[in-house]
């Protein structure tokens, strides 16, 4: 005989799994996060069962996006939303999972799971709609600033610390760099991401966060060690994060960060989809770019959206004197050898003194990659003149990692005061070579290997345009390799790099 209790076990399985008995998940889902400002964050899920199929819509920061094949089987559901990006379409599967009022959320195969909790088991109101979009005429030149003539050196907070970032952490890395060797090899700028921010007082102003108690005697104290300090905001009414950005108030908070003695603004589109029409972006950034300049302090304008747009060919107009070339880097060498090889090749003609490309925020010394992948890492950003913001934790640094952070000789290939970045001269399947001219008629060249084991590269003078003799020297290995006709060739490991400099 079967007892009541595994028959009422048994029954819940069948329940749980059956698809024609899909769990009813009509109602509202909701996550919510208390932010620092005393602000939420919240994202919705508005879900609709009919058997096992799902409707609904996903509701946050970006408006209410509805869902499309929504499906339910057992405890697991999965829906796709297709987003416009900006005039592309872009898809994201979901997947979640149920647990009575609980759900747990994933975006794409690897996206970070968000708990939301059922509030009602209310069918959906219709969705809000879109709001109208403000279209900006074209706006003049920005005249520049005269700033990052080689590009910027520092460190950003985003890639290790996310929302951690505070005053003391600043403090801390300010700290570090000015005796860890950071400095003296040309980083100088501290950088606060995302996650600063407070709410504004009745007059506007900005305010920062209780992580934040004082952000003019921070700056203050950075400047005592000989380093800037930058800070970061969006075009929109949100941050990426959910802060509060500077729609509206552009000229009032460039006044405010040069009170506060700001030294570099990283200014990241975000929620600006939300309000502006995306043909408008270069006005919108134009609008920062004359607000910065006209704020009484010179302050490195940092542009961030993400490349689209064509946004290398005008951020140099819009005031810019770096702007992001792809979407965010991560810790991976998936990740870093993609955005650094593949979408950085045909860039090369829009870099130069003053303005850059910025394919992202270094990653060396997170943990995610191989020293080897690291040095790749480094020595394809300096070949692309890259800014070099350092993105570890710059208080607790091995002397592998210091020793790729602060190479003087490959630093030196970064900040040639030429400012011409590097170009893909030769790619035979995994192996590419790179190279960009120097002051003074030398060349920089990568040989890379992207594949799985050990592989020759050569690079040919005639690929870079010599024609004399030249002397080489192995930039990592700090070795002269003797003067060279011709070409020049060395094993790399996989997915690395020697990197060296002809001097003609
Ligand atoms: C975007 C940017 C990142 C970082 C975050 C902060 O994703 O591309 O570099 O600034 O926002 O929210």
């Amino acid at each position: 005989m079967i007892s009541m209790k595994k028959f009422l076990i048994a029954l819940c399985g069948v329940l749980l799994v059956h698809p024609l008995l899909a769990a009813d998940l009509t109602g509202h889902w909701l996550y919510s996060a208390q932010l620092p400002n005393g602000q939420t964050r919240e994202t919705s899920l508005w879900l609709k069962t009919d058997g096992d199929s799902l409707s609904g819509y996903l509701s946050n920061n970006q408006g209410d996006q509805a869902i499309t094949q929504g499906k339910i089987a057992g405890n697991s559901i999965s829906f796709e939303i297709v987003r416009d990006y900006f005039g592309e379409e872009r898809k994201t599967e979901y997947t979640a999972t149920v647990n009575g009022d609980e759900l747990v959320l994933r975006a794409g195969p690897n996206g970070r799971e968000m708990t939301l909790k059922r509030v009602s088991t209310e069918v959906p109101p219709p969705p809000r709609p879109a709001p109208e979009k403000i279209s900006l005429p074209p706006a003049a030149d920005v005249a520049y600033n005269g700033l990052a003539k080689t590009p910027p050196m520092g460190w950003n907070s985003w890639n290790k610390f996310r929302g951690e970032v505070s005053d003391k952490l600043v403090r801390e890395i300010a700290d570090a760099m000015a005796t860890n060797g950071m400095k003296t090899a040309g980083y100088v700028y501290v950088n606060i991401d995302d996650t600063w921010e407070g709410t504004r007082d009745e007059a506007g102003n900005i305010r920062t966060n209780e992580k934040f108690p004082d952000m003019k005697a921070l700056a203050e104290y950075v400047h005592s060690k000989g380093l800037k300090l930058g800070i970061y905001s969006s075009p929109g009414p949100k941050t990426c994060a959910g802060y509060e950005g500077s729609f509206k108030h552009e000229e009032q908070d460039a006044k405010t960060y040069a009170a506060w003695g700001i030294d570099y603004l990283k200014y990241d589109w975000c929620s600006a989809t939300q309000v502006y029409d995306y043909h408008s972006m270069p006005a919108v950034y134009a609008k920062m770019g004359e607000a910065l300049l006209h704020s009484g302090r010179s302050i490195v304008f940092s542009l961030c959206q993400y490349g689209v747009f064509k946004g290398p060919t005008w951020g140099e107009r819009v005031g810019g004197n770096l702007w992001r070339t792809t979407g965010d880097i991560s810790d991976s060498w998936k990740s870093m050898s993609h955005i650094g090889f593949d979408l950085q090749a045909d860039l090369f003609p829009y870099a130069g003194p003053g303005h850059w490309n910025d394919p992202d925020m270094l990653e060396v010394g997170n943990g995610g990659m191989t020293t080897t992948e690291y040095r790749t890492h480094m020595s394809l950003w300096s070949l692309l003149a890259a800014p070099l913001l350092a993105g570890n934790d710059l208080r607790n640094v091995s002397p592998e990692i210091m020793e790729i952070l602060t190479n003087k000789e490959v630093l030196a290939i970064d900040q040639d005061r030429l400012g011409k970045q590097a170009r893909r001269v030769s790619k035979d399947g995994d192996l590419e070579v790179w190279a960009r001219p120097l002051s003074g008629g030398a060349y920089a060249v990568g040989l890379f290997n992207r594949g799985d084991s050990e592989a020759k590269v050569t690079v040919h003078w005639s690929d870079i345009g010599l024609s004399k003799k030249a002397r080489v020297r192995d930039l990592w290995a700090h070795a002269d390799r003797g003067d060279v006709s011709d070409q020049f060739a060395a094993d790399v490991p996989s997915h690395g790099v020697v990197l060296v400099k002809l001097q003609p």
